[in-house]
């Protein structure tokens, strides 16, 4: 088998890390890759900044839902989607006056420029994982940067139209770490032929069963099967209302319109 497959079947998350940094030249392969991932338009839609800071790892690792591991992590990058340096970049060049001038509506980034520049700091992201893994090391998505909008903003100076959508923790794996591989999904249940087919109760069943095959009636949240645990642990536990307020609070600037 060829390595990058090799690379991408070994693949998993990992949250224990040894405490050596990063090189620089292995940082510099993980961001020139990053960097190289395909991108809307070639317009490099997103930003990535190396949380180097103790102080602002210790931060992150409280606003992020609580994830102690991030601030032992010795290298963290955020992965925003980034419209504000296009944005400026079309103001410096007037092209607001220009639409006036040759009645082409002017917009303001809406959702559809987020979600674009999201997919962008996304890929790139996931080129940086998986440099990363090639090199022995090891990473970490923390979605909950989500999180916490205002306090994060402030805590990085971003304007307007950025937002950060990923954050990875890496570090060199342990000296015989034991990885773990968690089970997916089987393929029918996702992969579909021209078009979308919505699953019937008892593909459902299917789907889930070896997830509910370890559910404990005996739990602290008093779910009496899998789906409500799962939805009290996950869709519907405090971080995840604390995302959607959150990005909810973003959205309200990527409107077209943009809030002066
Ligand atoms: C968008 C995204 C957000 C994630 N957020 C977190 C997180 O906040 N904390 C964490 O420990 N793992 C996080 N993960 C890792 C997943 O839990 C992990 O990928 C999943 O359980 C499958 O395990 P594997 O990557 O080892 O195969 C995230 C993964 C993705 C893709």
């Amino acid at each position: 088998m060829n390595r990058v497959i090799e690379t991408l079947q070994q693949r998993t998350s990992l949250r224990k890390y040894d405490p050596r940094p990063i090189s620089d030249e292995h940082l510099e392969i993980i961001l020139h890759c990053a960097m190289r991932a395909p991108t809307a338009g070639n317009m490099m839609l997103y930003s990535v900044i190396i949380v180097e800071d103790q102080e602002k790892k210790e931060i992150l690792s409280r606003t992020c839902d609580n994830q102690p591991f991030i601030a032992r992590a010795p290298l963290v990058l955020i992965f925003a989607a980034d419209y504000q340096k296009w944005f400026d970049y079309y103001r410096a060049g007037k092209v607001e006056d220009f639409c006036r001038r040759e009645k082409i509506p002017f917009a303001y980034p809406s959702e559809a420029n987020l979600l674009l520049a999201a997919c962008d700091a996304l890929v790139a992201a996931q080129n940086a994982v998986i440099a990363a893994e090639s090199l022995g090391i090891g990473s970490c998505y923390i979605g909950d940067i989500m999180e916490r909008y205002e306090e994060h903003k402030e805590l990085f100076h971003l304007p307007d139209f950025v937002f950060p959508v990923a954050m990875l923790c890496m570090g060199y794996y342990q000296e015989g770490y034991k990885k773990s591989f968690r089970s997916r999904f089987a393929k029918e249940f996702v992969v579909f032929r021209d078009s979308y087919r919505r699953l019937s109760e008892e593909e459902l069943k299917d789907m889930f069963s070896s997830l509910e095959q370890n559910f404990n009636r005996d739990n602290p949240y008093r779910a009496e099967n899998y789906a409500q645990l799962h939805y009290a642990i996950k869709t519907g536990a405090p971080f995840a209302r604390e995302m959607a307020r959150s990005v909810r609070e973003a959205l309200k600037i990527w409107n077209g319109k943009g809030v002066d």
